[in-house]
Order: structure tokens, then C-alpha cells, then sequence
């Protein structure tokens, strides 16, 4: 029987809840599906590790999970603590060194979810945004100079590079293609930005020669949130920055009815280093320890890794539980609308997958 070995990271605040919950949910599964298991070793990372030893991993952190079939990611983030040194101090110095450069987010509404949409009663949004992840905006090239003096200066520059924009762009169109509808909106910012978005629209436009089958488009990042909002269903596909993106798939997260829903995948297509999958919000400190947060965004990710480690019927399986759950409103947490715990949620769909007879 299969193992597969899987780096638990579930970070701060409701990272830890949601994680556990998918510890449990993917352990269902494997008893279920009977052929393949799970061995989790769990990594107390984040921002209390900080505070004990000044740094969010260990310097050998990456060393210690380089081997494993995927990483589970929590969130991290703390209110007594800069959300530039926990995001760079973790989740960036796990997905930029083992460049998973493809950022796969997809978003539709859920059975027995509603969006703030009016035009919208599910099928009409069904969205999957390519976010690229290893470079852009997000490089990390800069610096600060002078600080706290009046001449202060500080730059971030964001920072294309032709191999890393044409890697992001083809996968976003193999994506697409095989997607029923083969359509791609490349988003970009070339009217403003007149160099590297210039270069990101030049590489779009050779790409897609390779996809004669895909039906692609540009649109402006500021057109596209309208877009989004107006005319969601003639959007399927979605490829931008590393920064485009981000913004985009919480509005897309929000428009398909909550940020606790989203899931996402941090990919290394290439499987030189593991991936790392986790849901796409934050630590929540509003809501962390109260037992309240959404794990549906976590089961839903859990999807994505199972279609990651080549179990796409268990993959299946645990999406019609996730179906079967938020289709009952008795089982929606507060931030839809319900009453319902982590718990309560984690239980129900543990209980659709003992159920669950295909
Ligand atoms: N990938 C990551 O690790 C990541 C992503 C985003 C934010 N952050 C960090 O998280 C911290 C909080 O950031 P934020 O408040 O901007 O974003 P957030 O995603 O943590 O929360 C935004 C809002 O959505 C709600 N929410 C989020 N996830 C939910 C869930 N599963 N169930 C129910 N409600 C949910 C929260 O209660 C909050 O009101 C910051 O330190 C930030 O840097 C980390």
C-alpha cells in the first residue's frame, strides 16, 4: 500500500484549527479508500517558534520537508508580529526556494452557498486563477536606504523574467485546454506598466501560437475586477501576476461566497520539490481559538493535494463530501451565515465520506 508522506505546517491562529481538521478528514479518507495512507510528521513553525528562537523555521527547515510528497500549509501571521517577516520568514522561504511557481486557485460556488452575486445562482461562476508565484511584484528585489530620515528612500521592484512569465503563461493555457470551455484571460497592466507587462503581454501572444485550440484575451487588472463582478460567467481561466492575482482571488474568493471556502495549490509542475497546498486565507485573529473557522477551504485544498499525489478518486470522493456538507445550511460556520463550528463541519464531513458509496 502507498504512503504518502506529508509535511504538516499548520503555522498561527486558525492554521492550527484547520489543518487538524484536514489531518482528520484525510485520515477518514485513507480508511475509506483502503489502498492508500497517509504518514504526517507535523512541524510546530510559525510565529511562537519565532518568538522563542527569533526565526519562523529552523535553518534547516527546507531540509527537513524536501522529501516529503507535498506539504499541508496552515496560514501564518500574528498580531505582535510583522506580517513581512512571518510570510517571508515561511510561506515565501518554502515557495520561492522550491519554486513552486504555479499558483493554482480555483473558485465556484458551492452547493447551498450564496454568492453576493445577483446574477449569479452557481454554475454561472466557475473560475480558475493562475496566479504566478516566483517572481514579479513579489521578487524581493529592493531595499531601504536612509531610514527615518526625511530622504528616505524605498523601492520594490518588481522583477519578469522571460523564462519565468513564458513557464506561468503555458501552464495557464495547458490549464485551460483542458478545461471544457479552453478559455484564458491573460490579466495584465501593460498601458501603465511599460516594460515588464509589456514583455509578460509579447510572451502571451507567442504562448498562445502553441494553443491553437485555447480562446484567450487580455484585460486590464482594474477592467478585470468589473469583469468579475459584472459579467462573471464569460470567465473561466485566469492567468496574472504575482500581485494581479493575489488581489484578484480574494475578490473571487468573496464573490463565491467566503474567503474560508478558497482553496489553492503552490506548485512545482515539474516535481523537483514538493508542493505545498493550503487554504487561501490568513491567521484570522478575529475568530483564532474560538473554534468558528471555515475548514471547508482546507478539505477543498486537501482536493487538490490528492489530485497532486495521483488519487484523483479519492479526490472526487472528498469533494462530493465537501458538496454534500455545505449544501446543508445546519452546517455553515459564521462567516456564511450559520452557526456551526469547526467541529460540527469536520464531523459532518468525516460522515459523508464513510457514507459516500461510489
Ligand atoms: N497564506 C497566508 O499565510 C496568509 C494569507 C493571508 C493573510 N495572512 C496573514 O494573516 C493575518 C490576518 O490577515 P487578514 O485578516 O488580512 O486575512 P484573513 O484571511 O486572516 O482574514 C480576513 C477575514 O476573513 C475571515 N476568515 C478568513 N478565513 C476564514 C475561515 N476559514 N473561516 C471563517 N472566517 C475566515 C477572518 O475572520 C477575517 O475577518 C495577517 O498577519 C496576514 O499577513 C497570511
Amino acid at each position: 500500500m502507498k504512503t504518502y508522506r506529508i509535511a504538516a505546517i499548520p503555522g498561527d491562529g486558525i492554521g492550527v484549527e484547520v489543518i487538524a481538521a484536514g489531518v482528520e478528514v484525510l485520515q477518514a479518507l485513507a480508511g475509506r479508500d483502503g489502498s492508500f495512507d497517509f504518514a504526517f510528521d507535523h512541524f510546530d513553525w510559525g510565529s511562537d517558534y519565532y518568538k522563542r528562537t527569533g526565526l519562523m523555521m529552523p535553518d534547516d527547515g527546507r531540509e527537513q520537508i524536501k522529501g516529503h510528497d507535498a506539504i499541508f500549509f496552515g496560514a501564518v501571521g500574528a498580531p505582535d508580529v510583522p506580517d513581512h517577516v512571518t510570510l517571508w520568514g515561511l510561506r515565501l522561504a518554502i515557495c520561492q526556494p522550491f519554486d513552486q511557481y504555479a499558483n493554482v486557485r480555483p473558485t465556484r460556488v458551492l452547493p447551498g452557498i450564496t454568492s453576493p452575486l445577483r446574477s449569479v445562482s452557481g454554475p454561472e461562476l466557475d473560475w480558475v486563477i493562475v496566479r504566478e508565484n516566483s517572481e514579479g511584484e513579489y521578487a524581493g528585489v529592493g531595499g531601504r536606504v536612509h531610514k527615518g530620515f526625511p530622504e528616505e528612500v524605498a523601492t520594490d521592484v518588481s522583477m519578469m523574467t522571460r523564462s519565468g512569465v513564458a513557464r506561468i503563461i503555458r501552464y495557464a493555457f495547458r490549464l485551460a485546454r483542458s478545461r471544457p470551455r479552453k478559455l484564458l484571460t491573460v490579466v495584465t497592466k501593460s498601458n501603465a506598466q511599460r516594460h515588464a507587462m509589456v514583455m509578460w503581454d509579447e510572451i502571451a501572444a507567442e504562448v498562445a501560437a502553441e494553443f491553437p485550440d485555447v480562446t484567450w484575451d487580455k484585460m486590464l487588472v482594474d477592467a478585470m475586477t468589473m469583469r468579475m463582478v459584472i459579467k462573471p460567467q464569460s470567465i473561466d481561466t485566469i492567468v496574472a501576476t504575482n500581485l494581479h492575482a493575489d488581489i484578484l482571488s480574494d475578490l473571487a474568493a468573496a464573490l463565491a461566497g467566503s474567503l474560508g471556502i478558497a482553496p489553492t495549490a503552490n506548485l512545482n509542475p515539474e516535481r523537483a520539490f514538493p508542493s505545498m497546498f493550503e487554504p487561501i486565507h490568513g491567521s484570522a485573529f478575529d475568530i483564532a481559538g474560538k473554534g468558528i473557522a471555515n475548514p471547508i477551504g482546507t478539505f477543498w485544498t486537501a482536493t487538490m493535494m490528492l489530485d497532486h499525489l495521483g488519487e484523483p478518486a479519492a479526490s472526487a470522493r472528498l469533494m462530493r463530501a465537501i458538496e454534500r456538507v455545505t449544501a446543508d445550511a445546519s452546517f455553515h460556520t459564521p462567516d456564511l451565515g450559520g452557526k456551526a463550528t469547526t467541529r460540527q463541519v469536520t464531523d459532518a464531513v468525516i460522515a459523508a465520506i464513510a457514507g459516500d458509496n461510489a
